[in-house]
């Protein structure tokens, strides 16, 4: 039985997964290039930011211990999970070279250790990459053969950051790509002690597994913009409203509710990327992927949209207030953030812009340098604001009262995305209540749709 594991990564995911295994019994080494992170980890603290993260390694702090040596942690554990990074390159591509740092130093240690061991890719590349970029690194530097002395697995995990703990404890399924059957049966025994779901194992090719990943997370912007799509029709036909349809469609057992909800463009750190990266697999193959372009564009060019869309509430050169500049609530991620995007759209059509966030301060200022003013509080960026655009449904702006918007102004607009706002606030007779994904203007719409049918009757 595998009760020793090391975690090579220590980052949003690794570290994680280094606390998360501790508290399910298994004695972890981590391991990172970063002091930093060995030092934190090491004294019981978290390695990266992660909510509820900083807790679980303090309960488990007796099983968790950190290295910089990659040699240490092989030589000390049975089976490894490898999370680094894997950046995207300008053709859209995953980049491996910190995957083979890692195996280079992963197959030093194997030259020198006598027993088996499994080594399990999480971090996200593309098809062929595990087999064909990293396994010869493996055995070149061990000087060993995978299949007889070592296994080898790619195995991602479907997390989001925020909920990385719960996600990784309860699992919908696990992927398995195993090399061989010893490498799967050895990466399913563990999985089988960390899921507090019994999370059935789905074992499969490297390739397979690796395919899998980025169609689930591709898929799911598929839905997403879908969804936006939806609201952008919804806001042109009398009485539309997103929500309404979207609960009924998501009724459908072949859609489902989730990731449905109409509002702002997707973001984050794994789901443009991987949309992106599955589009120039689908390309380098000679498969034909035009949906995965196309939803991207659809994507990318959200922010520029709204703007258009929505310069009729705005006042030529007027100060906007965005909150919500991290790609989602409770994450001080601002990678590939519509929110960001937005500031940008808008400082491009000559508006001041001042956003804030709860927790993305530091990352968006240095993001929107020169574009927009990231301000220390709520209160300071909603002081000028002709028009506020609330871009994620963070509890910090759903609590806000009508009195905060208005901050003793006479009127201002504000720009719901998620429609998360309080009725008091919608129906304040000093607030333009702008919801997107429901029609304003029945009159407008009702006349577009009646001259359809316009000599329908003689
Ligand atoms: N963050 C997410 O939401 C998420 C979700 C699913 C998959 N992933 C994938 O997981 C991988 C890691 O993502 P992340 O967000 O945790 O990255 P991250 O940048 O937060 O962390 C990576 C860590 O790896 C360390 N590292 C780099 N090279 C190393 C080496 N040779 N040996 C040991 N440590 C090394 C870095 O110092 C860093 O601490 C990526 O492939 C990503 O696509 C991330």
């Amino acid at each position: 039985m595998i009760n020793d594991v090391s975690v090579i990564g220590l980052g949003k995911l690794g570290g994680t997964m280094a606390g998360c295994l501790a508290s399910r019994g298994f004695n972890v080494i981590g391991v990172d290039v970063s002091e930093k992170a060995v030092n934190a980890l090491n004294a019981g603290h978290t390695p990266a930011q992660e909510t509820g993260l900083d807790e679980l390694i303090q309960a488990n702090k007796q099983r968790l211990r950190a290295t910089l040596s990659h040699e240490d942690a092989i030589l000390n554990s049975d089976l490894s999970f490898v999370i680094v990074p894997t950046p995207s390159d300008e053709r859209g591509a995953f980049t491996i070279q910190y995957a083979a740092y890692a195996f280079e130093a992963i197959g030093k240690a194997l030259a020198k250790r006598e027993t088996y061991h499994t080594v399990v890719l999480t971090s996200t590349v593309l098809p062929g990459a595990t087999r064909y970029g990293l396994l010869p690194i493996l055995e070149k530097f061990s000087g060993k053969q995978c299949g007889k002395d070592f296994g080898l697995c790619y195995s991602p995990e479907f997390i989001a950051l925020g909920t990385v703990i719960r996600d990784f404890l309860n699992p919908d399924f696990y992927l398995v790509g195993e090399f061989d059957e010893r490498s799967g049966a050895a990466l399913e025994s563990v999985n089988s002690r960390v899921a507090l779901n019994q999370a059935p194992s789905k074992r499969m090719s490297i390739e397979n597994a690796e395919l899998a990943k980025l169609s689930v997370n591709s898929f799911v912007t598929l839905k997403i913009s879908y969804a936006n799509m939806l609201a952008d029709l919804c806001e042109r036909i009398p009485g539309g409203d997103v929500d309404v349809v979207s609960d009924a469609i998501g009724m459908d057992k072949r859609i489902g509710r989730r990731y449905l909800t109409g509002g702002f463009g997707y973001g984050g750190p794994c789901f443009p990327r991987d949309n992106v990266a599955l589009n120039f697999i689908g390309k380098h193959v000679g498969a034909s992927t035009p949906l995965l372009e196309v939803n991207d564009n659809y994507n990318r060019t959200i922010s520029p949209r709204f703007v258009d869309k929505l310069m009729p509430f705005l006042r030529k050169g007027a100060t906007v207030a965005i909150l919500g500049l991290a790609y989602k609530p409770l994450s001080h991620v601002i990678e590939e953030s519509a929110g960001i995007y937005l500031c940008l759209a808008l400082a491009n059509k000559g508006f001041r812009v001042m956003g804030f966030d709860p927790l993305a301060r530091e990352e968006a200022t240095a993001a929107l340098h020169m574009h927009a003013l990231v301000s220390d509080s709520l209160k300071a960026c909603l002081q000028d604001a002709e028009c506020i655009f609330v871009t994620t449904p963070d509890e910090m702006f759903t609590s806000l009262k009508p009195e905060d918007f208005l901050q003793g102004r006479e009127s201002v607009t504000v720009v719901d995305f998620w429609r998360c706002l309080p009725d008091t606030v919608l129906t304040h007779p000093n607030i333009q209540y702008v919801p997107v994904g429901r029609c304003m203007s029945d009159h407008a719409s009702i006349e577009k749709l009646r001259g359809l049918w316009d000599g329908a009757i003689d």
